[in-house]
């Protein structure tokens, strides 16, 4: 019994310090705060979506105006093809609005056929060998006529970090989805892409709607 507990405790203890580690919180640390919700928090670090749940002073987010809140595009930059009506930074709700701020980046195609909007982020400064999520909200949505479709995906210096294909009949359209994974980063300066295909498929009149929010490039 008695060895079974300390075992614990050095368990207990260890998972703690992986937990310190994790959040940098080193300083603070204080045994009479070893617990169940301690040890159960030091696994939660290493979920994808942990950013989100914590607190957000004890994470970093390297990407810059991540939400477009500024109320422009700087310093990303948008390249596109074929043919759009919008492709802009604006203030919700012209899309069902994302949880965080006022603005989103939209984009509205008027092509019959495929377009491409490619928003990207240089200078992006994460240490190399850094393990970080890579992410982002992404909507589709608007008249995607009977065919219509709407691909995302998001690279961090041309690694894929995340994709999405929605169909105009699929229960994917109309709604916010987050896509990303966790990476670890090589080099120290990296390129943040993320890239919208949007495709009618013929239809006249079809105006498919995408949006971009709460980007994340980042580490608690
Ligand atoms: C799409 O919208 C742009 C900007 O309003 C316009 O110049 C263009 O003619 C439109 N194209 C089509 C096919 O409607
Ligand atoms: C693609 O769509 C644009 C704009 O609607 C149109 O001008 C062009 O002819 C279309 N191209 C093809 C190959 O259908």
């Amino acid at each position: 019994m008695r060895a079974a507990r300390s075992l614990f405790t050095l368990f207990s203890m260890l998972a703690y310090s992986i937990l310190l580690a994790a959040t940098g919180s080193i300083a603070s640390a204080r045994p009479s705060s070893l617990g169940h919700n301690k040890i159960l928090r030091s696994t939660d670090v290493e979920l994808p979506s942990s950013a989100l749940r914590m607190d957000p002073r004890a994470c970093t987010n390297a990407v810059a105006n991540p939400s477009f809140e500024s109320s422009d595009l700087s310093p990303w930059t948008c390249s596109a093809t074929g043919s759009w009506a919008s492709r802009d930074v604006v203030l919700a709700p012209t899309l069902p609005s994302r949880h965080s701020g006022a603005y989103i980046f939209h984009g509205h195609s008027n092509s019959t056929n495929a377009s491409t909007i490619t928003l990207s982020q240089i200078n992006i400064n994460i240490p190399a060998g850094r393990k970080i999520d890579c992410s982002a909200w992404v909507y589709a949505g608007g008249d995607m006529g009977e065919q219509g479709k709407v691909g995302f995906d998001v690279f961090l210096d041309g690694a894929w970090c995340g994709a999405l294909g929605v169909q105009a009949d699929s229960g994917d359209a109309e709604r916010w989805q987050k896509i990303g994974k966790e990476m670890v980063v090589q080099g120290d300066v990296h390129i943040l892409a993320i890239v919208v295909m949007v495709d009618a498929m013929g239809e006249m009149g079809a105006g498919i709607e995408v949006g971009v929010d709460d980007v994340w490039v980042g580490w608690c």
